[in-house]
């Protein structure tokens, strides 16, 4: 039975019908519907509309509709109702009878979903901060297991100095940290209550906005009506958050992707998140991040298409609007996914150490040091840097790091360069001389470490 059926003479048609349901989708907002259901029902008994009697029969009804939604007893996907606000008020009348018809007094479906949206939205957004913690923490873990890991670090891809391993995963942290705060931003943004707006221009119930808002644990009311049934910036602020992270995800995807190529050959990852090929019995592809990579795409997708979809569209509630759930509820599931999928794959690396040093060795990246020694023995620095880059030409020839050449192969070029050289040529001594705050030395990694581990705020 549709809510609208008086105006009427006909029925839809089944082409429309299916084309305009919603229920197919937002069954998924259920329980949000039955929150604010009950919230609404406290509210309007309060203006005068329910007896206390009718408010508290149409609570319990509520509440027991939405355990049995809960434990499974009733599949809200198995009904003919338009959309999921149809389908609670079908169920609720159901049982009651004509109390269960004064529900909707003063209130209107586009307030309705505008609040059951932004209700789910919450919850996710609190779901979505936690995995975001949790893949942190992986990567604390990550980083403290493997402080003295040194490997080669990139710019244009091509080996530019070597890095600490973990300085690498703490590169992610920082990240998962600001889209966390993000949806932080989000979530305060987002908890008003557009409840009271009925259908654009607000309700014309006594409706205590003030007290409604707090009892679904909303800041305070949505302050326009207009505004409030046809904002979904709510909608937008996750899926730019999902875009941003999710391309975090994907670079983070990238590098272990490359990592764990048989060029690069830096870690190994965990047969639980690789698959084989079908042909070639030697391979191991790392499928989960090429996924992680790949979904990206999908989220970039529904972020664009909201922002199309809301694009010109007139003042107030259009059904455009009911095109903001479907994305939404991908993009959020896929990101979600993603997050869980990330752990387990960071759970499973294993570094290959040695492989990684020969790498950071292999990059003369110490070629800088050596000119910034011969400068501390009094060469000029562009002559210093010519010096060293002629010595970097013979070690290529002989295919050799500079530190494995003889002192007489370096007094070639130099006689000033004496045995004290062989230490500052050293990989830790390189990477450790980045002792300073966002370095890659090995004191504040560990530094980084020991603060986020005991949550002991940013550095
Ligand atoms: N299913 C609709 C949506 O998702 C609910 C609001 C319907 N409002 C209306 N006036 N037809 O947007």
């Amino acid at each position: 039975m549709a809510l609208w059926g008086g105006r009427f003479k006909a029925g839809s048609s089944e082409l429309f019908k299916a084309f305009n349901d919603s229920l197919p989708f937002d069954h998924i907002l259920v329980q949000q519907d039955i929150q604010g259901s009950i919230g609404w029902s406290k509210a309007i008994c309060q203006a005068g509309v329910l007896t206390q009697s009718e408010q508290e029969q149409l609570e319990q009804a509520l509440i027991d509709l939405s355990a049995k939604v809960a434990k499974g007893d009733i599949d809200v996907t198995q009904s003919s109702a338009e959309d999921v606000h149809s389908w609670v008020e079908a169920a609720l009348t159901e049982q009651l009878g004509d109390i269960a018809r004064k529900l909707h007094t003063g209130r209107s479906r586009n307030d309705q979903v505008a609040t059951d949206l932004r209700l789910w939205s919450r919850e996710q957004v609190d779901i979505l901060i936690d995995a975001l913690d949790k893949v942190q923490q992986q990567l604390l873990t990550l980083a403290e297991n493997n402080q003295e890991h040194i490997l080669p670090g990139y710019t244009h891809l091509q080996r530019a100095q070597p890095i600490r391993f973990a300085h690498w995963c703490l590169a992610y942290v920082e990240m998962f940290k600001r889209d966390a705060s993000r949806l932080v931003d989000a979530r305060a943004r987002m908890n008003q209550c557009p409840l009271g707006s009925g259908a654009l221009a607000g309700t014309t119930y006594p409706i205590d906005r003030h007290q409604l808002a707090q009892s679904l644990g909303f800041d305070s009311p949505c302050v326009n009506s207009l505004d409030a049934v046809s904002d979904r910036d709510f909608v937008l602020d996750i899926l730019f958050s999902a875009s941003t992270s999710m391309m975090h995800l994907s670079r983070f995807a990238e590098d272990l992707i490359f990592f764990n190529s048989g060029e690069a050959n830096f870690i190994t990852l965990g047969d639980q998140v690789t698959s084989g090929s079908s042909l070639m019995p030697q391979k191991k592809n790392p499928d989960a991040l090429e996924l992680i990579r790949g979904k990206c795409g999908r989220v970039y997708g529904a972020l664009q298409s909201l922002l199309v979809t809301l694009k010109g569209l007139p003042m107030a509630y259009n059904k455009d609007l009911q095109e903001d759930k479907e994305g939404l509820f991908e993009a959020v599931e896929q990101w979600h996914t993603c997050l869980l999928m990330s752990g387990e794959v960071i759970n499973s690396i294993e570094l290959n150490s040695a492989r990684c040093q020969k790498a950071a060795r292999e990059g003369y990246a110490n070629a800088t040091e050596l000119a910034d020694y011969l400068v501390s023995k009094g060469v000029p620095f562009r002559t210093a840097h010519e010096i060293s880059g002629e010595i970097v030409l013979y070690a290529l020839n002989q295919e050799e790091p500079i530190e494995s050449l003889r002192l007489d192969e370096l007094q070639q070029f130099s006689p000033l360069i004496e045995q004290d050289v062989y230490p500052i040529l050293e990989l830790e001594y390189l990477v450790d001389k980045r002792n300073i705050l966002g370095g890659t030395g090995k004191a504040p990694v560990g530094e980084i470490i020991h603060k986020y581990r005991h949550n002991l705020g940013a550095a």
